[in-house]
């Protein structure tokens, strides 16, 4: 079945009368699980309505550059951040030529220059209108720019001309879609990747814990299994869906999982701890729901193993990566940490304003890699962590 869990699409409608197609485009996108938004050109309102779009992707469709609406809440900037995948289909010769100069005169050109994702191009047009070599230079310099080009098909036009320029259909638009995220780079590797919080009892009703979301780890995750690596994803409580290609395993406490850990890096190649693990735990947890007696109550807390740090002393140890959300000095406190737990590579950042964000801005900390900074979505994000993993697993020497 068609997976594109958790996976955010920015569908593009140009006005070509394939927008009617757009509708069952939009409703399988989200039966495989993919978040979608649509930027509609004013000219594609004229064959289907904003409303329909709307009804079908759960979201308010976007069609003004400058929507005073928008801005702040999903403005242009924002929207080419979000999207992991643009789309733009069907894609007329005309904003095909925009495209390919550049243009940001209208929202869908502005997008397309604002964004880091893979942009994909579903040509709709007459048959001779494709032919035209203006057309046909036009899609060349765009993929040597780097844009993808889904179609078109051949057949029966509405014109009534045969031949080359009908949009792809839809289950094929969605198909291809799907293909762009499973690249195979991590093909035959095993991830394990903790995440989320860690829960430490005080009480049978009370527990210490903090703000992590597990958005990093679950991206992490998908993207791993999307590259075709065997994934397991053991998690402190959080409420997030996942692909059913990844192996969860669901923890409460620090000591959990360490075991849970255990039980299964060794046989991994990578190990990623993204895991806000409570660094420490009440002593002895009461049995009994402790009496608000006192106008204090002081709790002896121990600390909690450092599951991080156990995995990279392992004697065949994975390639380890971790995190490091910090207030301040995050370069210092990152080489520190690198150092200290003896990892391969660490991902640095400013703890106040990742947690249950779905954006990122992180630093890279390496021995071997130089020191950049990677943002943007969580996803997208994951696949630039996983490309520098790869390069890095591919020339090493297992120790
Ligand atoms: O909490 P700290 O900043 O030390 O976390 C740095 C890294 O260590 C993270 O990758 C985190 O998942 C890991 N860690 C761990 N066990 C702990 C504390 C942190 O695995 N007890």
């Amino acid at each position: 079945m068609l997976s594109l869990t958790n996976k955010r699409i920015l569908l593009g409608i140009t006005g070509g009368i394939a927008a009617y197609k757009c509708a069952e485009l939009t409703r399988l996108f989200v039966k495989a699980g993919a978040l979608v938004r649509v930027a509609m050109t004013k000219a594609s309102t004229e064959f289907i309505t904003p409303l329909t779009m709307q009804a079908l992707s759960g979201n308010r469709v976007s069609i003004e550059l400058l929507d005073s609406e928008a801005e702040g809440a999903m403005g242009h900037i924002e929207l080419a951040k979000w999207a992991d995948l643009v789309l733009i289909a069907p894609a007329t010769a005309d904003f095909i030529a925009r495209t390919t100069l550049g243009k940001a005169d209208d929202l869908l050109s502005t997008l397309i220059l604002a964004t880091s994702a893979p942009v994909a191009i579903a040509p709709a047009m007459n048959q001779a209108m494709w032919g035209n070599i203006s057309t046909q230079t036009n899609l060349e310099l765009l993929k040597q720019k780097s844009f993808y080009l889904f179609g078109p098909a051949e057949g029966q036009q509405a014109c009534g001309d045969v031949g080359l320029g009908r949009m792809l259909e839809p289950e094929e638009l969605a198909r291809r879609s799907a293909e762009l995220f499973k690249n195979g780079e991590l093909a035959g590797l095993t991830f394990i990747i903790t995440g989320g919080p860690t829960r430490e009892k005080i009480d049978p009703v009370r527990f210490i814990t903090n703000h992590s979301s597990g958005k990093m780890a679950q991206a992490l995750g998908t993207e791993a299994a999307n590259a075709g690596a065997k994934v397991t994803l053991i998690s402190g409580p959080v409420n997030l869906s996942y692909p059913d290609t990844i192996n969860i395993i669901e923890v409460e406490s620090a000591d959990d999982m360490l075991e849970a850990v255990m039980s299964c890096v060794k046989k991994s190649d990578v190990f990623i701890g993204v895991a806000a693990v409570a660094d420490y735990r009440p002593a002895e947890p009461a049995s009994e729901k402790i009496k608000k007696d006192g106008n204090t109550l002081n709790l002896k807390l121990v600390k909690n193993p450092d599951i991080i740090s156990k995995v990279s002393k392992l004697k065949d140890k994975p390639f380890v990566v971790g995190f490091a959300a910090e207030t301040e000095s995050i370069v210092e406190n990152g080489k520190k940490k690198l150092e200290d737990k003896n990892l391969d590579l660490l991902f640095a950042n400013n703890a106040t304003e990742t947690f249950d964000s779905d954006y990122i801005s992180t630093r890279v900390i390496s021995p071997l890699l130089k020191e950049e900074i990677l943002s943007g979505n969580k996803n997208t994000v994951a696949r630039k962590m996983l490309n520098l993993i790869s390069a890095q697993i591919k020339t090493r020497i297992r120790k």
